[in-house]
């Protein structure tokens, strides 16, 4: 199995729901999910799956960027409409150029800046065992 280093897999949570509303049909995060594959139809760099929860559940609706080798994002507060699919895409093709990965702040789309929920580093960067402090 060969490892597309150019392509970023967008991770999007079905089953994310906005609010304490009666549960709709389909899920925020269904809507988001669909909105999100037809942005991303026929793009070599980035690849959308659907996932049943990132853990970001009071966050609602919730989406991660991973990569291997590169720095992964879980991002929150994402509406579920096409402008939040376009955010998604936007971001994970900036980070499918970017050979680690890093999406700075003043470049990510607007509703990525605040709904920023985590940033992993990649397991490589782990590997140094003299390192203390990950910049
Ligand atoms: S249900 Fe969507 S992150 Fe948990």
């Amino acid at each position: 199995m060969s490892v597309r280093l150019d392509r970023t897999t967008l991770l999007v949570c079905t089953r994310c729901r906005i609010g304490d509303a009666a549960p709709e049909k389909p899920r925020a995060g269904a809507r988001l999910f669909a909105e999100t594959a037809r942005a991303a139809a026929g793009s070599e760099r980035v690849r959308v799956v659907g996932i049943a929860c990132l853990s970001g559940c009071k966050r609602a609706c919730a989406a991660a960027l991973m990569a291997p080798g590169k720095v992964g994002y879980l991002f929150g507060d994402l509406p579920p409409d096409a402008d939040g699919a376009a955010d998604l895409v936007t971001a994970a093709l900036a980070h499918a150029r970017r050979p680690e990965g890093f999406l700075p702040r003043a470049e990510r789309p607007e509703r990525l800046r605040a709904g920023i929920l985590a940033r992993l580093p990649p397991p490589h960067w782990l590997e140094d065992e003299q390192q203390a402090v990950i910049a």
